[in-house]
């Protein structure tokens, strides 16, 4: 039977959970439905099919925002349901298989490295305080298992620069000998390019359309490159003089000078840097490049707009948005990697 260790990544827009010697197990979207203020109703890709079309005595929460836990509680409540099953989750979980702890079971959590300690804290007490048997928790550095997971040899005396562009943040991380040189979390990603193009289509158009009418036209028509070639996509929303439904004819152009800015933001932190990135690491990045990963790295042609303002080669993965469970995934499963994780018992965060 497999060892009930997990790794979790607790991204803003999705949660994804490793399963020692079995993989990936769970990829939800990080939402929760809660109805009347406590019960919960639903949880990740459940519950966000409810977003923005819930009744008022509905809520849909994101618990984390910007990387970090921003409600505590519905997340603590999420892990609980996945974690504990019961015949009560089992109605919550709408058929996903609950993932069972007992008490010999571990947690590697990926915790973003550009942020205050008590941030990073919330992650541990998350699992110290919840109801679940199992304490012992380990603390990895979000853009080591990300580095590890995208295939990066972290542990030798080479600079790795990796960019993790997410959906609320972008992570910008230099590497070295296991440990991080330095690392940025800019707080723009997938979920800026959506309000752009949100807002982009209300000015052009005069058209209110929803995040998730946003979100699929950016994963149609957007580029990081601008086309000559005009491509276009169809969008449903509301007229804004007429207050009626209505359909527009959106194209790749309007897209693009929407996301423009951030995609330009995400360069700029990427040279900054570099630019502070000391010489011996510096000739280790022109020559081996940067690594690109997060599912906003789906964007076409996003690594040729980096590729093309910082000079570096770009190395794209298959599965962007996986990299850090599964780096998770290699430090738990390879004891060689060991010294990457803290593990933190009760008393160390007393
Ligand atoms: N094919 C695609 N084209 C463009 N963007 C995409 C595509 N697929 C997913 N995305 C975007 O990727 C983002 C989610 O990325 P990811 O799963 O890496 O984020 P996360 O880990 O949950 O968030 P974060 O790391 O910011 O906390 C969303 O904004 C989503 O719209
Ligand atoms: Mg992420």
């Amino acid at each position: 039977m497999s060892e009930r260790i997990y790794g979790i990544d607790m991204g803003t827009n999705s949660i994804k959970i490793y399963q020692k010697e079995t993989g990936v197990v769970f990829h939800q979207k990080n939402m929760i439905a809660i109805v009347n203020k406590k019960e919960a109703l639903a949880i990740g890709d459940e519950a966000y099919s409810m977003y923005e079309k819930a009744p008022k005595n509905i809520q849909v929460k994101q618990p984390i925002v910007y990387g970090v836990i921003a409600d505590f509680t519905a997340m603590q409540t999420m892990i609980e349901i996945i974690f504990k099953g019961g015949r009560r989750a089992r109605n919550v979980m709408n058929g996903l298989e609950s993932l069972s702890v007992n008490s010999n079971s571990e947690f590697y959590i990926a915790v973003p490295s550009d942020v205050t300690e008590v941030e990073k804290r919330a992650f541990y007490d998350l699992i110290a305080s919840s109801s679940l048997r199992t304490k012992k928790v380990h603390l990895v550095d979000k853009p080591i298992a990300d580095a590890l997971g995208a295939g990066l040899d972290v542990m030798d005396a080479t600079g790795r620069l990796i960019v993790n562009i997410g959906s609320d943040t972008t992570e910008i991380s230099l590497i070295s000998l296991g440990g991080i040189v330095q690392s940025r979390l800019l707080k723009v990603g997938g979920t800026k390019f959506d309000e752009a193009i949100q807002q982009a289509v209300k000015k052009k158009h005069n058209l209110v359309i929803g995040m998730k009418s946003a979100e699929r036209l950016k994963v149609q028509l957007a580029t990081g490159i601008k086309e000559d070639e005009e491509r276009t996509a169809d969008v449903m929303g509301r007229n804004l003089i007429t207050g009626l439904p209505n359909r527009v004819t959106v194209t790749n152009h309007l897209i693009f000078e929407a996301m423009e800015e951030s995609m330009s933001s995400i360069v700029d932190a990427v040279k900054f840097i570099l630019e502070k990135t000391p010489p011996e690491l510096s000739m280790d990045i022109m020559h081996d490049g940067v690594c690109v990963t997060g599912a906003s790295s789906y964007v076409k042609n996003l690594d040729q707009l980096i590729q093309q303002e910082t000079g570096l080669k770009i190395m794209k993965m298959d599965e962007p948005e996986l990299t850090v469970v599964k780096g998770l995934g290699m430090i738990m499963e390879n004891p060689a990697y060991e010294r990457l994780a803290n593990a933190l018992q009760e008393s160390s965060y007393q």
